[in-house]
């Protein structure tokens, strides 16, 4: 982190002091006081189940040197009115203590994490960079990430979510970014926003006020997300799309994929054709790249990777070649077991939404050749009034997808059953078989008897749904 002192810590935040004004604050910023160590400053916040202030003592007892406090507590302490804008200015200061950290934020309904993943492994192989752990993305998780930076860290990488209006452009405020992302707009979180277009209107702030020398990265190939460009106030536009008739059609396409294939463990072939940031449209360049990482959704989060680095300096040869090293670091994305028993086991159960739903759906039809195909699906939450409705959907889109057997988990997802339903009676062909379980317990005794070897099965559902860990028990890898 870059250190300061207690009473600096003060003027930042605009608090009062109380106790010693010379301590110094070295040890990282947590707000979780069992993660404090020596030397580190504990943010006391109220969350929505636990009062930061009652763990005071178990941060000091750990090795903090200061809290961040709305009331007196133990030990030396500045006071402020409400921690959290405490907290986001004091992770704005480090910033600006930083005049040349150049800052690569990204947004989108689906793949932010999977994309600050390929950023920070890029990126690190270029400067010193510092990137969020897990999903740290939210009004904790930005300004956290930001008091990581050290006084030589060259990238920041900053993914930012929302879940209501102006979340976005909170968490700008707090980092501002140099190149702003959008990799999709999508319906996931719906229910906070009423519709697409204000959640297009929330995602909007990562490019509507970048600096003069910034660029925004924005997906050609979503209509909600192509439409920001007209937002832009000051800073370029490029864009990315994963189709090269929408690329050979339109100049304005920044960065394309050609010949996009996957192969037989799901990771994307391609080659990536660039237009150059400024001058002839015509002066492509292209490269060859063969991700680690799985599934064609991947194609399109490796573009938004090349031109946010290429702005920031990166040669577009690095970059590439940097991309087809980088690994899956977050747990539960498109992650591959190859069971013993010759059984391929697809864990994308991070979280889902009806377009990641649909982009697993994709890779698992193109993963197959010629395999038997499983998706095992549980709820998507967080949908509100079009939950039946989407649910719905996805059934018909694993039938498209030509899925073998669809397991449908638990009374949220139940209507993925009529999707399929829905294609076998519009198209009269036999769609998948739709077995139905419960609870998982029942989804995972009915799998230990039917699954086979070569047979390839998908996990997916929003968190709390719970696929992941149902597809980490088939994996083997937990009991
Ligand atoms: N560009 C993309 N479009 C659609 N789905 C994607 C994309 N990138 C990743 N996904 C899928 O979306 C899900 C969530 O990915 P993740 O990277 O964790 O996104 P987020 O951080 O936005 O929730 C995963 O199942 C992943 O396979
Ligand atoms: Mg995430």
């Amino acid at each position: 982190m870059i250190p300061l002192t207690s009473r600096q810590l003060a003027q930042v935040v605009d608090g009062t002091l109380v106790g010693d004004a010379d301590r110094v604050v070295d040890g990282g910023v947590v707000t979780d006081s069992r993660l404090a160590g020596p030397g580190s400053l504990y943010v006391a916040r109220r969350g929505e189940n636990a009062d930061g202030h009652d763990f005071v003592e178990g941060a000091l007892a750990h090795g903090a040197v200061l809290t961040l406090a709305e009331r007196e507590v133990p030990g030396d302490h500045v006071l402020v009115a409400d921690t959290q804008e405490a907290f986001v200015r004091l992770a704005r200061w480090m910033v600006d203590e930083l005049p040349d950290l150049q800052v690569v934020a990204v947004t989108g309904s689906s793949g932010k994490t999977s994309t600050k993943d390929l950023l920070g492994q890029v990126l690190a192989e270029a400067g010193e960079t510092i990137a969020p752990i897990e999903s740290y993305n939210s009004e904790v998780g930005v300004p956290l990430t930001v008091c990581r930076l050290e006084p030589t860290t060259q990238y920041l990488v900053a993914e930012m979510g929302a879940s209501g209006p102006g979340h976005i452009a909170y968490l700008t405020a707090v980092v501002p970014p140099r190149v702003g992302i959008v990799l999709n707009v999508g319906s996931a979180h719906i229910g906070g926003f009423g519709s697409q277009q204000g959640i297009a209107d929330t995602k909007a702030a990562i490019v509507e006020d970048l600096p003069a020398d910034g660029l925004a990265v924005l997906n050609a190939d979503d209509p909600l997300v192509a439409a920001m460009a007209q937002r832009v106030r000051s800073g370029a536009v490029q864009t990315f799309s994963l189709d090269p008739e929408r690329a050979a059609a339109d100049e304005s396409v920044t960065a394309w994929a050609e010949g996009l294939e996957l192969d037989e463990a799901g990771r994307a072939r391609f080659t990536v054709a660039l237009r150059p940031a400024a001058g002839d449209p015509q002066a492509v360049e292209r490269h060859a790249v063969h991700l680690r990482v799985r599934g064609a959704h991947m194609a399109a989060n490796a573009l938004a990777v090349l031109l946010a680095v290429r702005h920031v300096g990166v040669p577009v040869a690095d970059a590439v070649a940097a991309l087809g090293r980088a690994e899956a670091v977050s747990r539960w994305r498109m992650e591959v077991t190859d069971r013993p028993d010759g059984v391929m086991v697809i864990n994308d159960g991070y979280n889902a939404n009806p377009e990641s739903m649909r982009a697993a759906l994709t890779a698992l039809g193109d993963m197959a050749h010629g395999r038997r195909t499983w998706a095992v699906l549980a709820g998507m939450l967080e949908l509100g009034e079009a939950s039946e409705a989407r649910h719905r959907e996805l059934g018909r889109a694993a039938a498209e997808r030509g899925i073998d057997v669809v397991v449908v988990v638990g009374d949220t997802a139940r209507p993925v059953a009529d999707g399929v339903h829905d294609f076998t009676a519009d198209t009269g062909q036999d769609g998948p078989e739709v077995v139905i379980a419960t609870d998982s317990q029942e989804a995972r005794t009915m799998l230990e008897e039917r699954l086979r070897p070569g047979d390839v099965v998908l996990f997916k559902s929003s968190r709390d749904s719970g696929m992941r860990v149902l597809g980490d028990q088939v994996a083997g890898v937990v009991a």
